[in-house]
């Protein structure tokens, strides 16, 4: 669980859990029938920069900007058409990768409240049939 003077980083377990979870959710990603396609076949480079990523968003070492300066997430996306449906997927996505590492079903729950704020803000087009 989350005590209110812990960070996301610290109750997940660290750095080494934040790898798992990176490690976990790209092949879930890779498979997806709507995100799959969107990624490079080199899937190694993205999961390097999002636990660099995380590490640092969920209130552990600046291991992403001390990289790469400032993270600019939204524009780093806008390459690629992200609706509401991508954003769901990439959460569902990441729900079952921590699923699949047994993290507590309330953590995983804050976990994906955290990360649906930047997932639903990077959307930047419609469905289809919208
Ligand atoms: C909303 C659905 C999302 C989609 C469809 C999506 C898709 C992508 C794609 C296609 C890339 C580029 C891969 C490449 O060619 O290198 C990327 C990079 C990245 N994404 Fe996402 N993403 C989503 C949400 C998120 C969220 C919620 C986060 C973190 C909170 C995130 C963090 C990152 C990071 C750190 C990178 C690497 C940026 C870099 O190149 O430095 N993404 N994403």
């Amino acid at each position: 669980m989350l005590r209110p003077d812990s960070t996301i980083y610290e109750a997940l377990g660290g750095d080494q859990a934040i790898r798992r979870l990176v490690e976990t959710f790209y092949p879930k990603v890779k498979v997806h029938p709507l995100i799959g396609p969107l990624f490079p076949e080199d899937i190694d480079p993205v999961i390097e920069k999002q636990y660099m990523f995380l590490s640092q968003f969920f209130g552990g070492p600046q291991l992403y900007s001390d990289e790469y300066g400032h993270p600019m997430m939204r524009a780093r996306h806008m390459p690629f058409p992200i609706t509401r449906d991508h954003a769901d997927a990439w959460l569902s996505c990441m729900a079952g990768a921590l699923e699949e590492l047994d993290i507590d079903p309330d953590l995983s729950h804050f976990v994906l409240q955290r990360l649906s704020g930047p997932a639903y803000h990077f959307v930047n087009t419609g469905n289809e049939e919208e």
